[in-house]
């Protein structure tokens, strides 16, 4: 398929800020490139974002679960646009292919995408498909840098009285066993990169949330691994930190709202529960993601929260009469 005018212009500048080492002096290179016409310097000028956000994780390799949709979507998105290869697993194969594809055309970075159940008990026992992965993770870009472990899922509300053995243990499968085993099989190759991985928690692990017990818990134990990890890893060099969402409007998110017996009412306290009145974006979970790959390179055992302040202040959290305290 012959090229558009961006992506030569791209091309042209990509070209010659390998052999400048430098971004700049682009003003030279705009000149240079478009041989003073306006259009294409114009082309040139729009391509230059691309390029010094590709310096940001460029050319190293991570591995996203789960990113097809939501969250590990914004991350594989961020990633890509960055320079990065990014090998991302899902169930749907329509989806993840199409985002796939619609990434390749787009960004500087590259993608793949590999069908997976990370909650499928063969998968589990005898890690074929995790390894079936990882493995086409480095038989197709080298050894990996990043590995997030973000697939999950949050049932809708649940009472103790009502869950059974078998759906809390399907529900540790996904959320708590397959980041194990995935981090099980990328380690041999994070200690060769000294790489990191990021955990995909929640705020809900370590301040609760009502009528979710298995939910809360499986976050729970995300932050408790992440911490234990970190201390294990620090020794081969490879970083392993969480990240903790508050509310970021994902399908995940809608679909808990479709379910509620009021979808308005609970889309708005979503909102509200953050002080600041909106739900995070998959992009800025992206942000952050990159931002602990990429930058912040002294963290580790860290839970980040991405929550736009909803851990902060008192509110309104009885669910019983409140009483007035006795006279002084
Ligand atoms: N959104 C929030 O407000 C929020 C808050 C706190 C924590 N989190 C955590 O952040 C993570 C992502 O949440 P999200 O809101 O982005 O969820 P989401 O919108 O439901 O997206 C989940 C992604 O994981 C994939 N996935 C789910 N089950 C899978 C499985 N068994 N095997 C392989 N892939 C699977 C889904 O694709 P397929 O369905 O095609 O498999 C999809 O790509 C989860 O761990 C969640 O607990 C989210």
């Amino acid at each position: 398929m012959p090229l558009s005018r961006q992506q030569k212009a791209s091309e042209i500048l990509h070209k010659n800020i390998r052999c400048h080492k430098s971004v700049f002096p682009l003003c030279d290179v705009f000149l240079i490139n478009s041989h003073g016409n306006p259009n294409e310097m114009l082309d040139l000028i729009c391509s230059v974002q691309f390029i010094e956000m590709a310096q940001r994780y460029q050319d190293k390799v991570a591995l996203v679960t789960g990113g097809s949709k939501g969250i590990g979507k914004g991350i594989v998105t961020v990633f890509v646009q960055h320079g990065a290869k990014v090998c991302f697993c899902a169930r749907d194969e329509d989806v993840g292919k199409k985002l796939e594809k619609e990434l390749n055309e787009k960004y500087p970075g590259s993608s793949f995408f590999v069908k997976c159940d990370v909650a499928k008990e063969e998968d589990i026992i005898f890690i074929l498909g995790i390894q079936k992965v990882v493995n086409s993770t480095v038989a197709k870009f080298g050894e990996i840098d990043c590995l997030v472990n973000n697939a999950g899922r949050h049932p809708p509300d649940q009472k103790i009285d009502d869950i059974s053995a078998a759906e809390l243990r399907s529900l540790y499968d996904t959320n708590v066993v397959s980041y194990f085993l995935f981090a099980k099989y990328a380690l041999p190759s994070l200690r060769k990169t000294k790489g990191n991985i990021i955990n995909l928690s929640s705020l809900v692990g370590s301040m609760g949330q009502p009528n979710a017990v298995p939910y809360v818990s499986t976050k729970g134990a995300i932050i408790a691994m992440t911490k234990a990890m970190a201390i294990d890893e620090a020794v081969n060099g490879v970083r392993v930190n969480c990240i903790s969402p508050g509310n970021v409007w994902t399908p995940m998110w809608s679909k808990l709202a479709n379910e509620a017996i009021d979808t308005n009412k609970a889309t708005i306290d979503g909102a509200e529960a953050q002080l600041m009145g909106r739900y995070g974006s998959m992009e800025e979970s992206g942000n952050l993601a990159l931002y602990i790959a990429a930058e912040a390179t002294f963290t580790t055992g860290v839970d980040f929260l991405l929550t736009g302040g909803a851990e902060l202040s008192y509110g309104r959290k009885t669910r019983v009469q409140a009483q007035m305290p006795s006279t002084l």
